[in-house]
């Protein structure tokens, strides 16, 4: 009866370990596509397309609420996975919550500047939300 269990318990964790690969992976992707999104907002900020700023930003609020089922527990960085989060983060999760729902909230501003047109808010709204990655990368990601 021993043996088969083991061999149960063993295929569940080589499971669980592919599926936290996903997570992984899919949450970088998520991170380059921010990225990619922001430097969009910016240039389209400049030529006052704000329907595109808008479609760019809420696709950062998208991710920036799904963000805390990205990051399950035994995700950080490690030798064999290419993840560069701190194990920082699940000693603070408080903390890493709240810095992601500032960019949430911060991209949201976005979205309202552009809707109304207004170029100085949501000229600060960008370089908020800009700062807010900076501020999360600083103490979470090695
Ligand atoms: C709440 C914390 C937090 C916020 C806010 C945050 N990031 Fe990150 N970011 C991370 C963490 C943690 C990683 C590492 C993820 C991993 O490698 O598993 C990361 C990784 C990245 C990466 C690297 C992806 C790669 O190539 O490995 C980019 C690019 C990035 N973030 C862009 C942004 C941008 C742009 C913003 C702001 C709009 C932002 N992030 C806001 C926590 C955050």
């Amino acid at each position: 009866m021993k043996f088969p269990f083991l061999i149960i318990c063993l295929i569940i964790y080589s499971f669980n370990c592919f599926g936290n690969d996903n997570i992984i992976m899919e949450r970088i992707n998520n991170f380059k596509n921010t990225e990619k999104s922001l430097k969009k907002i910016t240039k389209f900020a400049k030529i006052n397309k704000f329907d595109k700023v808008i479609i760019e930003a809420q696709l950062i609020q998208k991710w920036f609420v799904k963000i805390p089922s990205f990051f399950p527990k035994g995700t950080q960085a490690s030798m064999s996975n290419n993840s560069d989060a701190s194990s920082d983060i699940w000693s603070n999760f408080d903390k890493f919550l709240k810095l992601a729902m500032n960019t949430q909230v911060y991209s949201q501003n976005i979205i309202k500047a552009a809707k109304e047109g207004n170029i100085s808010s949501l000229s600060i709204a960008i370089s908020e939300t800009s700062k807010s990655c900076t501020q999360c990368h600083r103490l979470f990601r090695n």
